[in-house]
């Protein structure tokens, strides 16, 4: 859980040619590709479903990090399970009983996340840790690629590694929104190994040299 691992972010790619992207990324040396599911009603935008992981999954065999930022992720996991997802992270602030849905992503093989918003408290996620093979802390308010980084979330990332020390538990602490190598490098330094880039990869010039700028911050 010290490991780095880069997971740029499809929302940010051509979506007129997903399948070039993905490639593109997976040869810039993408470690996960994250995907972003958005349902219009728990974040105020729409962006794709099953479907799109799918065709994503069929294609490539790289790591799916499937984001569902959707108000009712009990109601589609078997969906985006038998989509392909290697790892679903479902939100603390989303309507559904939390400990109930991170044991039936487990139970069917896949790993389980827990996403926080930049304005909820840590002490919202500790009830679950046990149970998680990832904290996403969000470092933007969902629903968008290309806002600023939000610097006060640090904090909360140096609380959740103190805690996964303290208690012997185990997660990836993942990061996401306004990532670039300046940003990455502060995450690092408080803790996390996990980040998530979607402007700063898919629309750079050369996609390698971020994917390395980042890994390397
Ligand atoms: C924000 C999404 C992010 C987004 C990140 O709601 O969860 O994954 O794609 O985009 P950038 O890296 O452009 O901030
Ligand atoms: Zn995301």
């Amino acid at each position: 859980f010290t490991d780095r691992v880069i997971a740029p972010s499809l929302l940010a790619a051509d979506f007129s040619r997903v399948g070039e992207e993905v490639s593109r990324a997976i040869h810039a040396g993408a470690d996960w590709m994250h995907m972003d599911v958005m349902d219009g009603h728990f974040v105020d935008n729409i962006s794709f479903g099953p479907a799109m992981i799918q065709t994503v999954h069929e294609s490539n065999d790289i790591f799916l990090d499937v984001h569902l930022m959707i108000s009712r992720p009990d109601h589609y996991l078997e969906r985006f399970i038998s989509a392909g997802s290697d790892l679903i992270t479902v939100h603390v602030e989303a309507e559904h009983d939390v400990a109930e849905t991170l044991r039936r992503i487990r139970e069917a093989g896949c790993q389980a996340g827990l996403a926080l918003n930049p304005a909820t408290p840590f002490s919202e996620v500790v009830p679950f840790l046990g149970e998680i093979d990832l904290l996403l802390c969000m470092t933007v308010v969902p629903g968008f690629g290309g806002q600023a980084f939000m610097p006060e979330v640090l904090e909360k990332i140096s609380a959740a590694t103190a805690f996964r020390q303290t208690n012997g538990l185990r997660y990836h602490v993942e990061v996401d929104g306004g990532i670039d190598a300046t940003t990455a490098a502060r995450c690092y330094s408080a803790g996390a190994n996990v980040m998530v880039a979607g402007s700063s990869t898919f629309r750079a010039a050369d996609m390698a040299a971020a994917i390395t700028a980042i890994r390397t911050a």
